[in-house]
């Protein structure tokens, strides 16, 4: 088998979920510990536009960072062997949970709308959810986006697990997933 023949990489496990359910951090120290390469979807995206995430929202609008997150994964996701966390929006629009699925084995983490506002309160990349009230906020796209989140992938509750727990989960249910997919 040739090296970097498809066949011969890891599923990618991709982390998708709202904003503050810890998939950067998760994807960090999951990469770290099966030495992994790491792939940020908005850090990636920042990179290829050469523009931040909330100058992308501000000039050229939600709907073009949506059509470079879904090129992203189109175009520029490894076949495999990479684990990858994405911005909380990108596995909503129409037809993303089956493509990310096609792509990898993936994870939706989960977090109360009190434990994502506690997390996010002090983020500056996070255009969304600069509101006047960011919980209601986070309540309202949570109800609208949860069920894309549980057609995309397996969920997994991040609420009272420290990392090493929530790594351990994520783990199991990567290894059971990964054998599925023979
Ligand atoms: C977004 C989540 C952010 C980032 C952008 C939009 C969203 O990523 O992609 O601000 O629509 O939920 P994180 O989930 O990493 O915060």
């Amino acid at each position: 088998m040739q090296h970097g023949d498809r066949s011969s990489l890891p599923p990618n496990l991709i982390l998708v979920g709202f904003m503050g359910t810890g998939k950067t951090t998760l994807g960090r120290h999951l990469a770290q510990t099966w030495r992994r390469r790491f792939i940020d979807t908005d850090h990636e995206i920042e990179r290829s536009a050469r523009m931040k995430i909330t100058d992308i929202f501000a000039q050229k609008g939600e709907a073009e960072f949506r059509r470079l997150e879904r090129d992203w994964v189109e175009n520029h996701m490894p076949a495999g062997g990479a684990i990858v966390a994405t911005g909380g929006g990108l596995a909503i629009p129409e037809g993303m949970p089956e493509l990310l699925k096609s792509k990898g084995v993936v994870v939706a983490l989960f977090a109360t709308p009190e434990t994502i506002c506690r997390r996010t309160s002090a983020s500056t990349h996070r255009p969304l959810l600069r509101t006047e009230n960011p919980l209601e906020r986070i309540r309202e796209l949570l109800a609208i986006r949860e069920p894309a989140y549980l057609k995309a992938g397996i969920s997994v509750l991040t609420d009272g697990r420290n990392l090493p727990e929530l790594a351990q989960a994520v783990e199991r249910v990567y290894r059971r997933e990964s054998r599925d997919r023979g």
